[in-house]
């Protein structure tokens, strides 16, 4: 089994991800770190243990994140179009039994590392803040660690933030670029591959059909989510996948193409800021820092994804 720790802004694909992450077999769950994002990180983390408990996986650790980003000042608005205003598509639930771990996200992230070197890979599917603080605390842990795959970035698409920028990498630029010069291998999963992937109404119904708890709560939590992908986006009739395309990615790399890349985060530009940038340029000498995902088999990963959360 594949060692892993996730970070979130959880968030309804956030949400997905965990469940899929938890009910596949292919991964060792060391724990999940919640940062600021799509809510503040007190309801990520809030969301987080909860989603778990429906899963009967509340004995992860959740370990709690930065609250805004590390650099600036925080933004201050959330994509409740998309998550609601609890992130998890307004639906009400308890407080969960669980607590959080005492330990930061950045500690938690560095213990693990430090633990099972060149075992752990790291799957961040929200802003890069705790992941730049966990560099900045214990740099060693770039060549420590296994592999690192990002949810996040454009590079030949456009923004969904921003017209250019995607929103884990805008909300915190300063930290992903640090996370992207650090040294560290790194499979971006970005906005090029998973705007191709798709939840249809259709696995919505299935879910429905199977009428289980867990299905239910899928269900209810993801039409809010593609409520908010028709508003924005007329031509969907479903969502995409962003965060589980991530996990897929841990479970079968297959799944996607990849080519390396000399990446940037633009942190200047007026209408670029949060950009992320490739130095395409044949001559260009530098070397490729980031392994770009140029192409998904999105049939063949939804297929798989749909198949682990039906089980
Ligand atoms: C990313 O932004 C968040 O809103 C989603 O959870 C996903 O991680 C997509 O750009
Ligand atoms: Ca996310």
């Amino acid at each position: 089994m594949h060692r892993i720790v996730l970070d979130v802004d959880t968030g309804v694909d956030d949400a997905l991800a965990i469940a899929y992450a938890v009910r596949s077999s292919a991964l060792d769950i060391l724990g999940i770190t919640t940062c600021f994002g799509n809510v503040p990180v007190e309801h990520a983390t809030r969301n987080t243990l909860h989603v778990l408990e429906r899963l009967g996986a509340a004995g992860v650790p959740v370990a709690m994140g930065e609250a805004a980003p590390l650099f600036h000042p925080s933004m201050k608005s959330y994509p409740v179009q998309f998550h609601g205003e609890n992130g998890l598509g307004n639906l009400a639930f308890p407080d969960p039994a669980a607590k959080p771990v005492s330990t930061s996200a950045a500690a938690f992230m560095v213990d693990q590392i430090r633990r099972y070197p060149k075992q752990v890979t790291l799957i961040c599917v929200g802003p890069l803040t705790n992941l730049a603080a966990a560099i900045l605390q214990a740099p060693e842990i770039s060549s420590l660690v296994r592999q690192i795959i990002v949810m996040g970035g454009a590079v030949g698409v456009a923004g969904n933030r921003r017209m250019h920028a995607e929103a884990n990498v805008y909300s915190d630029p300063e930290a992903a670029q640090l996370v992207f010069q650090s040294g560290a291998p790194i499979t971006l999963v970005g906005l090029d591959v998973t705007m191709q992937t798709e939840l249809s109404l259709e696995d919505i119904q299935r879910w429905r059909d199977l009428d289980s708890d867990l299905t239910r709560f899928l269900a209810d939590m993801t039409s809010y989510y593609i409520g908010g992908y028709r508003e924005a986006y007329g031509d969907r009739t479903g969502c995409a996948l962003h965060d589980p395309l991530a996990v897929a990615v841990a479970i079968d790399p297959t799944l996607v193409e990849v080519q390396p890349m000399v990446l940037q985060v633009d942190l200047e530009g007026i209408h670029s800021y949060g950009r992320t940038i490739a130095d395409l340029r044949p001559r260009c000498t530098d070397q490729p820092n980031v392994n770009v995902c140029i192409g998904v088999d999105a049939k063949r990963f939804q297929e798989h994804f749909m198949e682990t959360l039906m089980k």
